[in-house]
């Protein structure tokens, strides 16, 4: 035993005896071919050299054998991400919730070549406690995980040609003379200021106003305003997570990238008074990739009236 660990490197690389489809290896560019995207986009590979070892990891290694996927998902503690790891467990994908700092890029970084995810889903971020207005007077926190921490992150993912799945707030626009309130009018995902983060490839969901079937849930937008003692009544795009994160998935699975505006089409009224919490972005994007997406009403009505109806 001790002979194959002081040794890791004595039978060369053995993966294609452990892929289901070995032809991959034989095709120009071997398994970096299956990266879609630019060159440097491509994967620097995870060990120093060519010879490429299948070390056993944590766990799920007999399923990461079979299976075509393997998502990181950091987030393990908080809403988004405990719901996306019930999803892969549902679905049979094989997962692991990340074990470092956003900001840390070394933590990242082993993390990344421990797990040799195919996907990272990044569902981490300072979201604020007891509410958001912590992010604004917490702004050094928050930049160093939101924005430092969050670029690190697509930086790192970039160089070992892995997809990253990232969650944003969609809070970024107000309404305006082109897109004025109750015109239908939303803002599509070109209008994003968003500019220098773009520039790494990587999926960008757009999230509005999440709202679940938990309505238990204090971050629930709908427990939220339940609460509220004041409310407006300015049409907002909503995030039905119920449906929208199985196909979130499925978007990793296509391997999509770019950015989503990620709400479900349509507008629901009265919501917040910070104006920029109040907007209507366009998600015929996402429609036209996924056919069946329901319409806010329709979403709000199947996943989350309808289970929770008292018989
Ligand atoms: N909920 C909303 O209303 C809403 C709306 C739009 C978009 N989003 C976005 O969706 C994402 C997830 O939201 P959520 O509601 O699920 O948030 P959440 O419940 O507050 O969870 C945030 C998660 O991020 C982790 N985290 C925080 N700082 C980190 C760091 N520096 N490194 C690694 N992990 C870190 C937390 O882990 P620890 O506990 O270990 O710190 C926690 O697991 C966020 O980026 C948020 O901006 C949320």
């Amino acid at each position: 035993m001790d002979w194959y660990i002081n040794n890791p490197n004595w039978w060369g690389d053995v993966t294609g005896a452990l892929l289901p489809h070995p032809r991959m290896l034989m095709m120009p560019g071997g398994l970096e071919s299956h990266f879609e995207g630019s060159e440097e986009e491509k994967p620097a590979s995870f060990g120093s050299s060519n010879t490429r070892m299948v070390v056993p990891s944590s766990k799920n290694t007999s399923s990461q054998q079979k299976h075509p996927f393997m998502f990181l998902i950091y987030g393990r503690t908080g809403w988004i991400g405990g719901l996306l790891g019930k999803l892969c467990e549902k679905q049979g994908i094989p997962y692991e919730y990340g074990k470092g700092r956003l900001e840390d890029r070394s933590s990242l970084l082993a993390n990344l070549q421990n797990v040799k995810p195919t996907h990272v889903i990044n569902a981490a971020g300072v979201t604020g406690r007891p509410n958001v207005d912590w992010c604004e007077s917490h702004k050094t926190e928050t930049i160093r995980t939101n924005v430092a921490g969050t670029l690190t992150m697509a930086d790192v993912c970039r160089e070992h040609g892995i997809l990253m799945i990232n969650y944003a707030t969609g809070c970024i626009f107000e309404y305006n003379a082109t897109h004025p309130e109750g015109s239908g009018i939303g803002f599509k995902e070109e209008a994003s200021p968003i500019s220098l983060a773009l520039s790494i490839p990587k999926l960008k969901l757009w999230v509005c106003m999440p709202i679940s079937s938990d309505l238990s849930n204090p971050r629930n937008f709908i427990t939220k305003i339940s609460r509220y003692n004041k409310v407006v009544n300015i049409p907002n795009s909503m995030t039905i997570l119920d449906e929208l994160l199985p196909i979130s998935i499925e978007m990793a699975k296509r391997n999509l990238k770019g950015i989503w505006n990620f709400t479900n089409p349509g507008v629901q009224a009265k919501l917040v008074v910070a104006p920029r919490s109040n907007n209507e972005i366009d998600a015929s994007k996402l429609k036209t990739e996924f056919p069946e997406l329901l319409s806010i009403k329709e979403s709000l009505m199947k996943y989350v009236f309808e289970p929770n109806k008292k018989t």
